[in-house]
């Protein structure tokens, strides 16, 4: 199954945009939390526009940026080998460090991704994995009732029809503690990360630009082009706010 969403386009610019603004601050709070080493030869794995490839460049040896499609991170640092592959098919260890943020939950075969990578990391080394939850999506203020249950209702349509209909998963997340537990990792731990937002800012504008790359999806699961039109007023109206995902960043040491 292809990756639902892009890597070149506006909206694919948009979305890395919206993703690196929430997410970069937390990510790096797990890379670092288990230190990391000058000498440390780096894979990040889905690397997108490559803002996280470039982070850990600069704190590390070298980093290969791995991406079903590469042209979405035209500024690689001098240490970034850009690789321009699709995981499935296997990557060459060892590293010292393997990331993949919000990559393993789009992909049905993640159990066997995943085995591929534990396999690439050196003795020592460690695998940090962030994905999305959708345990607390709970609305905190709606211009309206009826905004309230259009809210409910596309998140239904997104995150219990459409995305299981694309092989994405939301439960993954959850379970990669114990996955890596059952490989035989240690030192695993996870930290959740979520923050509310409000219309306008970047969550909301990520739902909404999902929204966008996703339509023929969520016309195909029910829903009609009028609730897809006020979902998205809805995710620029600063009186809508919302809790985003859930963010769960695990890691594991080899
Ligand atoms: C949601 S984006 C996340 C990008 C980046 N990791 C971040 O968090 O900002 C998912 C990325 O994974 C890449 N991707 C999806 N399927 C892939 C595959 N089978 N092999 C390699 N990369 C893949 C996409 O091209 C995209 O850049």
């Amino acid at each position: 199954m292809s990756y639902l969403f892009g890597t070149t386009s506006e909206l694919a610019r948009e979305q890395l945009d919206c993703l690196g603004n929430i997410l970069d601050a937390p990510t790096q709070w797990c890379l670092e939390r288990g230190g990391l080493s000058p000498a440390a030869r780096c894979l990040d794995v889905g690397a997108g526009s490559g803002r996280i490839a470039n982070w850990l460049a600069a704190r590390t040896r070298e980093v290969v940026a791995l991406d079903l499609d590469t042209s979405g991170f035209p500024d690689p640092a001098p240490n970034v080998e850009v690789l321009q592959q699709d995981v499935r098919d296997g990557v060459a260890g060892p590293y010292d460090l393997i990331h993949a943020r919000l990559v393993l939950m789009h992909l049905p075969e993640r159990d066997q991704v995943f085995a591929g990578l534990v396999d690439a990391l050196a003795p020592g080394g460690r695998i940090v994995i962030g994905d999305f939850t959708t345990r607390r999506l709970h609305p905190i203020s709606t211009p309206s009732p009826e905004d309230e249950a259009l809210w409910a209702r596309m998140q239904y349509l997104s995150h219990e029809v459409g995305s299981p209909a694309r092989g994405i998963s939301f439960s993954w997340a959850g379970s990669t503690a114990a996955r890596m537990r059952a490989a035989g990792l240690h030192d695993v731990h996870t930290m959740e990360y979520s923050e509310t937002t409000a219309g306008g800012t970047d969550g909301c504008l990520l739902h909404r630009n999902l929204n966008r790359q996703a339509e023929p999806l969520l016309l195909s699961v029910g829903a009609t082009p009028d609730e897809i039109g006020r979902y998205r007023e809805l995710m620029t109206d600063p009186s809508f706010s919302a809790w985003f995902y859930q963010f769960l960043c695990t890691s594991g040491t080899r």
